[in-house]
Protein backbone atom coordinates (compact mmCIF):
# COMPACT_ATOMS: atom_id res chain seq x y z
CA UNK A 1 0.00 0.00 0.00
CA UNK A 2 1.24 3.33 -0.75
CA UNK A 3 -0.34 6.88 -0.73
CA UNK A 4 2.91 9.36 -2.43
CA UNK A 5 2.05 12.97 -3.10
CA UNK A 6 3.98 14.68 -5.91
CA UNK A 7 3.80 18.61 -5.10
CA UNK A 8 5.69 22.16 -6.42
CA UNK A 9 8.20 23.12 -3.83
CA UNK A 10 8.53 26.84 -5.39
CA UNK A 11 5.87 28.99 -7.46
CA UNK A 12 4.62 26.29 -9.38
CA UNK A 13 6.18 24.81 -13.09
CA UNK A 14 8.40 22.76 -11.09
CA UNK A 15 7.78 19.53 -13.97
CA UNK A 16 5.03 17.78 -11.54
CA UNK A 17 3.44 17.22 -14.98
CA UNK A 18 6.41 15.29 -16.10
CA UNK A 19 7.39 13.89 -12.59
CA UNK A 20 3.47 12.70 -12.33
CA UNK A 21 3.43 11.10 -15.95
CA UNK A 22 7.06 9.21 -14.62
CA UNK A 23 6.09 8.02 -11.46
CA UNK A 24 2.48 7.21 -12.68
CA UNK A 25 3.76 4.08 -14.25
CA UNK A 26 4.17 2.73 -10.92
CA UNK A 27 0.58 3.83 -9.95
CA UNK A 28 -2.94 2.54 -10.23
CA UNK A 29 -4.74 5.65 -9.40
CA UNK A 30 -3.96 9.21 -10.09
CA UNK A 31 -5.66 12.06 -7.99
CA UNK A 32 -5.99 16.02 -8.22
CA UNK A 33 -6.95 17.30 -4.85
CA UNK A 34 -6.61 21.63 -5.40
CA UNK A 35 -6.59 23.78 -7.65
CA UNK A 36 -8.32 23.47 -11.65
CA UNK A 37 -7.67 24.47 -14.95
CA UNK A 38 -5.09 27.35 -13.49
CA UNK A 39 -2.60 24.47 -13.86
CA UNK A 40 -0.72 23.96 -16.51
CA UNK A 41 1.26 20.36 -16.68
CA UNK A 42 3.15 19.11 -19.65
CA UNK A 43 4.08 15.88 -20.12
CA UNK A 44 6.20 14.45 -23.18
CA UNK A 45 5.96 10.78 -24.57
CA UNK A 46 8.30 9.97 -27.22
CA UNK A 47 7.68 13.09 -29.77
CA UNK A 48 4.47 13.89 -28.50
CA UNK A 49 3.71 16.93 -26.29
CA UNK A 50 0.58 17.03 -23.93
CA UNK A 51 -0.51 19.99 -22.34
CA UNK A 52 -3.21 19.36 -18.99
CA UNK A 53 -4.70 21.91 -17.23
CA UNK A 54 -7.58 19.75 -15.41
CA UNK A 55 -7.54 16.10 -16.10
CA UNK A 56 -4.64 14.30 -14.22
CA UNK A 57 -1.11 13.82 -15.49
CA UNK A 58 -1.79 10.07 -15.69
CA UNK A 59 -3.92 10.04 -17.76
CA UNK A 60 -1.51 8.88 -20.60
CA UNK A 61 -1.53 5.26 -19.56
CA UNK A 62 -4.27 3.71 -20.04
CA UNK A 63 -4.79 1.22 -17.37
CA UNK A 64 -4.96 4.02 -14.83
CA UNK A 65 -7.57 5.91 -12.72
CA UNK A 66 -7.40 9.58 -12.95
CA UNK A 67 -9.51 11.25 -10.26
CA UNK A 68 -10.86 14.63 -10.09
CA UNK A 69 -10.84 15.11 -6.21
CA UNK A 70 -13.20 17.12 -3.96
CA UNK A 71 -11.00 19.89 -3.85
CA UNK A 72 -10.48 20.83 -7.07
CA UNK A 73 -12.59 23.86 -8.85
CA UNK A 74 -14.21 22.42 -12.10
CA UNK A 75 -14.85 24.18 -14.95
CA UNK A 76 -17.05 22.10 -17.32
CA UNK A 77 -16.35 23.81 -20.29
CA UNK A 78 -12.18 23.18 -19.82
CA UNK A 79 -12.87 20.14 -18.70
CA UNK A 80 -14.57 19.01 -22.37
CA UNK A 81 -11.88 21.40 -24.33
CA UNK A 82 -9.52 19.28 -22.63
CA UNK A 83 -11.04 15.33 -22.82
CA UNK A 84 -11.31 16.33 -26.84
CA UNK A 85 -7.71 17.93 -27.00
CA UNK A 86 -6.88 14.31 -25.41
CA UNK A 87 -9.15 12.39 -27.88
CA UNK A 88 -7.84 14.49 -30.99
CA UNK A 89 -4.18 13.42 -29.67
CA UNK A 90 -5.64 9.36 -29.24
CA UNK A 91 -6.66 9.27 -25.90
CA UNK A 92 -10.41 8.84 -25.52
CA UNK A 93 -11.69 9.50 -21.95
CA UNK A 94 -13.93 7.45 -20.84
CA UNK A 95 -15.54 7.00 -16.83
CA UNK A 96 -12.75 3.98 -16.90
CA UNK A 97 -10.21 6.41 -16.52
CA UNK A 98 -11.45 9.36 -15.28
CA UNK A 99 -13.69 10.02 -11.73
CA UNK A 100 -15.07 13.18 -10.57
CA UNK A 101 -15.95 14.05 -7.35
CA UNK A 102 -19.48 14.67 -6.95
CA UNK A 103 -18.25 17.43 -4.41
CA UNK A 104 -16.08 19.10 -6.25
CA UNK A 105 -17.62 23.35 -6.77
CA UNK A 106 -17.84 23.99 -10.30
CA UNK A 107 -16.37 27.29 -11.36
CA UNK A 108 -19.45 29.18 -13.21
CA UNK A 109 -19.06 32.10 -15.96
CA UNK A 110 -19.96 34.85 -13.14
CA UNK A 111 -16.47 33.54 -11.51
CA UNK A 112 -14.72 33.87 -14.74
CA UNK A 113 -16.18 37.39 -15.51
CA UNK A 114 -15.63 38.45 -11.30
CA UNK A 115 -12.11 37.42 -11.75
CA UNK A 116 -10.76 39.68 -14.58
CA UNK A 117 -12.79 42.49 -13.19
CA UNK A 118 -11.12 42.03 -9.29
CA UNK A 119 -8.14 42.54 -11.73
CA UNK A 120 -9.08 45.07 -13.21
CA UNK A 121 -10.40 46.84 -10.07
CA UNK A 122 -6.78 46.09 -8.47
CA UNK A 123 -5.13 48.14 -10.68
CA UNK A 124 -1.47 48.53 -9.91
CA UNK A 125 -2.18 45.95 -7.60
CA UNK A 126 -3.62 43.21 -9.68
CA UNK A 127 -2.66 39.20 -8.46
CA UNK A 128 -1.51 38.38 -12.01
CA UNK A 129 -4.01 35.69 -11.51
CA UNK A 130 -4.92 33.12 -14.75
CA UNK A 131 -8.12 34.52 -14.95
CA UNK A 132 -9.91 30.95 -14.92
CA UNK A 133 -11.92 31.77 -12.22
CA UNK A 134 -10.21 29.86 -9.46
CA UNK A 135 -10.20 32.45 -6.29
CA UNK A 136 -14.00 33.70 -7.01
CA UNK A 137 -14.95 30.03 -6.99
CA UNK A 138 -13.27 29.11 -3.88
CA UNK A 139 -14.73 32.32 -2.64
CA UNK A 140 -18.12 31.12 -2.44
CA UNK A 141 -17.25 27.63 -1.54
CA UNK A 142 -15.77 29.34 1.70
CA UNK A 143 -18.85 31.61 1.89
CA UNK A 144 -21.44 28.18 1.18
CA UNK A 145 -23.18 29.78 -2.07
CA UNK A 146 -21.31 27.44 -4.28
CA UNK A 147 -22.45 25.23 -6.43
CA UNK A 148 -21.01 21.51 -6.47
CA UNK A 149 -21.12 18.99 -8.90
CA UNK A 150 -23.66 16.92 -6.87
CA UNK A 151 -25.81 19.83 -7.37
CA UNK A 152 -25.35 20.66 -11.46
CA UNK A 153 -26.79 17.06 -11.68
CA UNK A 154 -29.62 18.11 -10.10
CA UNK A 155 -32.10 19.94 -12.45
CA UNK A 156 -34.11 21.99 -9.35
CA UNK A 157 -31.17 22.15 -7.05
CA UNK A 158 -29.23 23.89 -9.87
CA UNK A 159 -32.00 26.01 -10.91
CA UNK A 160 -32.68 27.25 -7.61
CA UNK A 161 -28.38 28.27 -6.52
CA UNK A 162 -28.20 29.34 -9.57
CA UNK A 163 -31.25 32.14 -9.43
CA UNK A 164 -29.62 32.97 -6.44
CA UNK A 165 -25.97 33.32 -7.13
CA UNK A 166 -26.68 34.58 -10.62
CA UNK A 167 -28.94 37.55 -9.14
CA UNK A 168 -26.21 38.31 -6.46
CA UNK A 169 -23.39 38.16 -9.01
CA UNK A 170 -24.74 40.01 -11.24
CA UNK A 171 -25.54 43.23 -8.60
CA UNK A 172 -21.85 42.95 -7.91
CA UNK A 173 -20.80 42.34 -11.48
CA UNK A 174 -23.12 45.53 -12.80
CA UNK A 175 -23.65 47.85 -9.69
CA UNK A 176 -19.84 47.58 -8.33
CA UNK A 177 -17.55 46.29 -10.68
CA UNK A 178 -19.00 48.31 -14.02
CA UNK A 179 -19.45 44.30 -15.96
CA UNK A 180 -22.11 43.56 -17.81
CA UNK A 181 -25.03 41.07 -16.44
CA UNK A 182 -24.73 37.53 -17.27
CA UNK A 183 -27.95 35.70 -19.07
CA UNK A 184 -29.43 33.10 -16.08
CA UNK A 185 -30.97 30.75 -19.34
CA UNK A 186 -27.98 30.76 -21.62
CA UNK A 187 -25.85 29.24 -18.31
CA UNK A 188 -28.62 26.96 -17.06
CA UNK A 189 -29.21 25.33 -20.87
CA UNK A 190 -25.74 25.05 -21.35
CA UNK A 191 -24.37 23.71 -17.70
CA UNK A 192 -27.36 21.47 -17.60
CA UNK A 193 -25.88 19.87 -21.11
CA UNK A 194 -22.36 19.72 -19.81
CA UNK A 195 -24.13 17.82 -16.77
CA UNK A 196 -25.36 15.53 -18.33
CA UNK A 197 -21.73 14.96 -20.20
CA UNK A 198 -20.73 14.95 -17.06
CA UNK A 199 -22.58 12.19 -15.57
CA UNK A 200 -21.17 9.45 -15.83
CA UNK A 201 -17.77 10.48 -14.61
CA UNK A 202 -19.26 11.36 -11.41
CA UNK A 203 -18.89 9.49 -8.35
CA UNK A 204 -17.79 9.30 -4.28
CA UNK A 205 -13.66 9.79 -4.90
CA UNK A 206 -13.32 9.78 -1.14
CA UNK A 207 -15.01 5.74 -1.16
CA UNK A 208 -12.95 4.92 -4.11
CA UNK A 209 -9.52 6.32 -3.10
CA UNK A 210 -9.42 5.10 0.83
CA UNK A 211 -10.42 1.42 -1.26
CA UNK A 212 -7.88 2.18 -3.43
CA UNK A 213 -5.13 2.79 -0.77
CA UNK A 214 -6.83 -0.05 1.53
CA UNK A 215 -6.56 -2.73 -1.20
CA UNK A 216 -2.71 -2.63 -1.61
CA UNK A 217 -2.57 0.33 -4.75
CA UNK A 218 -0.65 2.75 -5.49
CA UNK A 219 -2.17 5.90 -5.73
CA UNK A 220 -0.37 8.91 -6.16
CA UNK A 221 -1.59 12.56 -5.57
CA UNK A 222 -0.67 15.20 -7.95
CA UNK A 223 0.09 18.85 -7.03
CA UNK A 224 -1.00 21.79 -9.14
CA UNK A 225 0.99 25.05 -8.49
CA UNK A 226 3.28 24.90 -5.60
CA UNK A 227 4.24 25.55 -1.76
CA UNK A 228 4.81 29.52 -2.43
CA UNK A 229 1.22 29.86 -4.11
CA UNK A 230 -0.69 28.04 -1.17
CA UNK A 231 -3.48 30.28 0.26
CA UNK A 232 -1.56 29.67 4.02
CA UNK A 233 1.59 29.67 3.48
CA UNK A 234 2.53 31.25 0.37
CA UNK A 235 3.49 34.75 -0.11
CA UNK A 236 0.08 36.30 0.26
CA UNK A 237 -2.10 37.71 -1.05
CA UNK A 238 0.18 36.69 -4.15
CA UNK A 239 -1.03 33.45 -4.00
CA UNK A 240 -3.85 30.86 -5.23
CA UNK A 241 -6.66 30.51 -3.71
CA UNK A 242 -6.52 26.71 -2.45
CA UNK A 243 -4.03 24.61 0.02
CA UNK A 244 -1.04 22.99 -2.42
CA UNK A 245 0.68 22.01 0.23
CA UNK A 246 0.65 18.23 1.43
CA UNK A 247 -2.20 18.57 4.05
CA UNK A 248 -4.38 19.75 1.07
CA UNK A 249 -3.93 16.35 0.36
CA UNK A 250 -6.00 14.96 3.25
CA UNK A 251 -9.04 17.67 2.60
CA UNK A 252 -8.68 17.52 -1.19
CA UNK A 253 -9.12 13.47 -1.40
CA UNK A 254 -10.96 12.79 1.26
CA UNK A 255 -8.50 10.49 3.21
CA UNK A 256 -6.73 10.45 6.59
CA UNK A 257 -3.29 11.96 7.28
CA UNK A 258 -2.14 8.34 8.43
CA UNK A 259 -2.65 6.88 5.07
CA UNK A 260 0.19 9.00 3.15
CA UNK A 261 3.28 7.08 2.82
CA UNK A 262 5.54 9.87 0.58
CA UNK A 263 5.82 13.34 0.10
CA UNK A 264 7.79 14.36 -3.04
CA UNK A 265 8.72 18.55 -3.66
CA UNK A 266 9.09 18.58 -7.40
CA UNK A 267 11.95 21.55 -6.91
CA UNK A 268 13.62 23.17 -10.21
CA UNK A 269 17.41 23.53 -10.21
CA UNK A 270 16.08 27.71 -10.55
CA UNK A 271 14.17 29.41 -9.43
CA UNK A 272 10.79 30.52 -11.61
CA UNK A 273 7.71 32.62 -11.19
CA UNK A 274 4.53 33.66 -13.20
CA UNK A 275 2.25 36.73 -11.98
CA UNK A 276 3.41 39.59 -9.47
CA UNK A 277 4.56 39.16 -6.03
CA UNK A 278 8.23 39.23 -4.06
CA UNK A 279 10.68 36.98 -5.79
CA UNK A 280 13.82 37.60 -3.56
CA UNK A 281 16.42 35.94 -5.69
CA UNK A 282 14.84 37.32 -9.46
CA UNK A 283 17.64 37.99 -12.02
CA UNK A 284 16.40 41.13 -13.80
CA UNK A 285 19.52 40.91 -16.02
CA UNK A 286 21.02 39.55 -18.98
CA UNK A 287 21.65 35.76 -16.46
CA UNK A 288 17.72 35.82 -15.78
CA UNK A 289 16.96 36.11 -19.63
CA UNK A 290 19.89 33.59 -20.25
CA UNK A 291 17.80 30.97 -18.25
CA UNK A 292 13.70 32.42 -19.34
CA UNK A 293 15.34 31.44 -23.33
CA UNK A 294 17.18 28.27 -22.15
CA UNK A 295 14.81 27.23 -20.14
CA UNK A 296 11.84 27.73 -22.52
CA UNK A 297 10.29 29.51 -19.21
CA UNK A 298 6.78 30.33 -20.99
CA UNK A 299 3.69 29.39 -18.93
CA UNK A 300 1.62 26.78 -20.14
CA UNK A 301 -1.74 27.99 -19.40
CA UNK A 302 -1.71 31.81 -20.06
CA UNK A 303 2.01 31.75 -22.03
CA UNK A 304 3.14 34.38 -20.06
CA UNK A 305 7.17 34.87 -20.11
CA UNK A 306 8.27 33.55 -16.38
CA UNK A 307 10.58 35.73 -14.01
CA UNK A 308 13.71 33.54 -13.70
CA UNK A 309 15.97 33.31 -10.79
CA UNK A 310 18.86 31.99 -8.86
CA UNK A 311 17.92 28.25 -6.77
CA UNK A 312 16.76 29.69 -2.93
CA UNK A 313 17.11 27.20 -0.64
CA UNK A 314 14.64 29.42 2.10
CA UNK A 315 11.91 28.29 0.01
CA UNK A 316 13.09 24.69 -0.52
CA UNK A 317 13.92 24.30 3.31
CA UNK A 318 10.44 26.21 4.26
CA UNK A 319 8.38 23.14 1.63
CA UNK A 320 10.61 20.67 3.02
CA UNK A 321 9.41 21.50 6.75
CA UNK A 322 5.40 22.43 6.09
CA UNK A 323 4.86 19.26 3.35
CA UNK A 324 7.10 16.85 5.36
CA UNK A 325 8.40 15.93 2.33
CA UNK A 326 10.51 12.58 2.23
CA UNK A 327 12.51 13.88 -0.86
CA UNK A 328 12.45 16.35 -3.64
CA UNK A 329 13.41 15.57 -7.29
CA UNK A 330 15.30 17.78 -9.36
CA UNK A 331 14.37 19.36 -12.67
CA UNK A 332 15.64 21.52 -14.99
CA UNK A 333 19.18 20.89 -14.00
CA UNK A 334 20.35 20.61 -17.68
CA UNK A 335 19.42 24.17 -18.63
CA UNK A 336 22.24 25.38 -15.89
CA UNK A 337 24.85 23.71 -18.21
CA UNK A 338 26.69 26.88 -19.70
CA UNK A 339 26.93 28.84 -16.81
CA UNK A 340 30.09 29.86 -15.57
CA UNK A 341 29.43 30.82 -12.15
CA UNK A 342 26.01 29.60 -9.95
CA UNK A 343 24.52 30.87 -7.09
CA UNK A 344 22.42 29.59 -4.35
CA UNK A 345 20.27 31.15 -2.15
CA UNK A 346 20.99 29.46 1.64
CA UNK A 347 19.58 32.34 3.78
CA UNK A 348 17.94 35.19 3.84
CA UNK A 349 19.68 38.60 6.18
CA UNK A 350 16.63 40.14 8.05
CA UNK A 351 17.29 42.92 10.57
CA UNK A 352 20.76 42.20 11.48
CA UNK A 353 20.50 38.33 10.96
CA UNK A 354 20.39 35.48 8.99
CA UNK A 355 16.99 33.22 8.86
CA UNK A 356 16.98 30.10 6.65
CA UNK A 357 12.72 30.67 7.20
CA UNK A 358 10.17 32.56 4.69
CA UNK A 359 8.59 35.31 6.65
CA UNK A 360 4.81 35.44 6.66
CA UNK A 361 4.82 39.94 6.22
CA UNK A 362 5.39 40.68 2.64
CA UNK A 363 7.29 43.90 4.03
CA UNK A 364 9.48 41.59 6.34
CA UNK A 365 10.21 39.61 3.10
CA UNK A 366 10.67 42.80 1.25
CA UNK A 367 13.67 43.87 3.71
CA UNK A 368 15.24 40.72 3.26
CA UNK A 369 18.46 40.36 1.36
CA UNK A 370 19.31 36.92 0.23
CA UNK A 371 22.47 35.43 1.29
CA UNK A 372 24.44 33.35 -1.82
CA UNK A 373 26.93 31.27 -1.97
CA UNK A 374 28.86 30.52 -5.22
CA UNK A 375 29.63 27.67 -7.33
CA UNK A 376 31.08 26.58 -10.11
CA UNK A 377 29.11 25.54 -13.19
CA UNK A 378 29.60 22.90 -16.07
CA UNK A 379 29.42 23.39 -19.49
CA UNK A 380 28.73 19.57 -20.43
CA UNK A 381 24.61 19.14 -22.14
CA UNK A 382 23.28 16.65 -19.27
CA UNK A 383 20.54 15.69 -21.61
CA UNK A 384 21.79 12.49 -21.96
CA UNK A 385 23.08 11.45 -18.82
CA UNK A 386 20.79 8.54 -16.92
CA UNK A 387 23.15 7.99 -14.01
CA UNK A 388 24.41 9.83 -11.23
CA UNK A 389 27.55 8.64 -11.96
CA UNK A 390 27.78 10.65 -15.71
CA UNK A 391 26.64 14.13 -13.98
CA UNK A 392 29.56 16.56 -13.96
CA UNK A 393 31.13 16.74 -11.02
CA UNK A 394 29.84 20.32 -10.07
CA UNK A 395 26.62 19.22 -10.82
CA UNK A 396 26.82 16.62 -8.11
CA UNK A 397 28.39 19.30 -5.88
CA UNK A 398 25.16 21.43 -6.41
CA UNK A 399 22.92 18.18 -5.64
CA UNK A 400 24.48 17.68 -2.86
CA UNK A 401 24.09 21.08 -1.40
CA UNK A 402 20.71 20.98 -1.68
CA UNK A 403 19.88 17.80 0.36
CA UNK A 404 22.97 19.38 2.84
CA UNK A 405 20.61 22.50 3.46
CA UNK A 406 17.46 21.31 3.26
CA UNK A 407 17.92 18.30 5.41
CA UNK A 408 16.02 16.22 2.89
CA UNK A 409 17.54 13.68 0.11
CA UNK A 410 17.35 14.18 -3.51
CA UNK A 411 15.97 10.63 -5.25
CA UNK A 412 15.54 11.96 -8.92
CA UNK A 413 17.02 14.39 -11.17
CA UNK A 414 15.42 15.02 -14.06
CA UNK A 415 17.61 16.50 -17.49
CA UNK A 416 14.83 16.86 -19.56
CA UNK A 417 10.98 16.75 -20.47
CA UNK A 418 10.95 13.43 -21.81
CA UNK A 419 10.08 9.99 -19.28
CA UNK A 420 13.19 8.58 -19.88
CA UNK A 421 15.17 12.20 -19.21
CA UNK A 422 14.91 10.94 -15.86
CA UNK A 423 17.26 9.39 -13.08
CA UNK A 424 16.44 7.71 -10.11
CA UNK A 425 18.92 7.82 -7.10
CA UNK A 426 17.14 6.57 -3.97
CA UNK A 427 13.97 4.06 -4.75
CA UNK A 428 10.90 5.78 -3.56
P1 LIG B 1 4.32 21.87 -13.99
O1 LIG B 1 3.28 22.93 -14.00
O2 LIG B 1 5.00 21.74 -12.69
O3 LIG B 1 3.81 20.55 -14.50
O4 LIG B 1 5.44 22.35 -15.03
P2 LIG B 1 5.20 22.99 -16.50
O5 LIG B 1 4.80 21.91 -17.42
O6 LIG B 1 4.34 24.18 -16.40
O7 LIG B 1 6.64 23.53 -16.83
C1 LIG B 1 7.75 22.69 -16.82
C2 LIG B 1 8.39 22.75 -18.24
O8 LIG B 1 9.67 22.19 -18.18
C3 LIG B 1 7.63 21.93 -19.26
O9 LIG B 1 7.80 22.52 -20.52
C4 LIG B 1 8.34 20.57 -19.22
O10 LIG B 1 8.22 19.84 -20.43
C5 LIG B 1 9.75 21.01 -18.98
N1 LIG B 1 10.59 20.08 -18.20
C6 LIG B 1 10.25 19.28 -17.15
N2 LIG B 1 11.35 18.69 -16.63
C7 LIG B 1 12.38 19.14 -17.36
C8 LIG B 1 13.80 18.93 -17.29
O11 LIG B 1 14.31 18.23 -16.43
N3 LIG B 1 14.57 19.59 -18.21
C9 LIG B 1 14.05 20.40 -19.16
N4 LIG B 1 14.86 21.00 -20.01
N5 LIG B 1 12.72 20.62 -19.25
C10 LIG B 1 11.91 20.02 -18.35
P1 LIG C 1 1.06 24.80 -12.23
O1 LIG C 1 0.21 23.71 -11.65
C1 LIG C 1 2.50 28.90 -11.85
C2 LIG C 1 -0.30 31.82 -10.19
C3 LIG C 1 -0.83 32.90 -11.10
C4 LIG C 1 -0.99 34.02 -10.10
C5 LIG C 1 -1.48 33.29 -8.85
C6 LIG C 1 -2.98 33.31 -8.66
O2 LIG C 1 1.18 24.75 -13.70
O3 LIG C 1 2.37 24.88 -11.52
P2 LIG C 1 -4.99 32.02 -9.84
O4 LIG C 1 -5.44 32.02 -11.27
O5 LIG C 1 -4.64 30.67 -9.32
O6 LIG C 1 -5.92 32.75 -8.93
O7 LIG C 1 -3.63 32.90 -9.86
O8 LIG C 1 -1.04 31.96 -8.99
N1 LIG C 1 -0.52 30.43 -10.69
C7 LIG C 1 0.46 29.65 -11.17
N2 LIG C 1 1.77 29.92 -11.38
N3 LIG C 1 2.01 27.66 -12.08
C8 LIG C 1 0.70 27.38 -11.85
O9 LIG C 1 0.21 26.13 -11.95
C9 LIG C 1 -0.15 28.41 -11.41
N4 LIG C 1 -1.46 28.49 -11.11
C10 LIG C 1 -1.67 29.73 -10.65
O10 LIG C 1 0.11 33.23 -12.11
O11 LIG C 1 0.26 34.56 -9.80
MG1 LIG D 1 2.72 24.64 -15.08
Amino acid sequence: MSAFIILGAQWGDEGKGKMTDYLAEGADVVVRFQGGNNAGHTVVVGEKEYKLHLIPSGILYKDKLNVIGNGVVVDPEALFIEMDYLEALGEKITPERLMISDRSQVIMPYHKELDNLYEIARGTNDIGTTKKGIGPCYTDKAERSGIRVCDLLKKDVFKEKLKTSLAMKNDIITKVLGGKALDFDIIYNQYLEYAEKMRPFVKDISVKVFDAIKSGKNVLFEGAQGTLLDIDYGSYPFVTSSNTIAGGVCIGAGIGPTMITNAVGIAKAYTTRVGKGPFPTELNDEVGDWIREKGFEFGVTTGRARRCGWLDLVILKTAARISGLTSFAVTKIDTLAGLEKIKICVGYEFEGSIIDYFPASLEDLASCVPVYEEFDGWDENIAEARSYDELPENAKIYLKKIEEFTGVKVSIVSVGPKRDQTMVLTEI
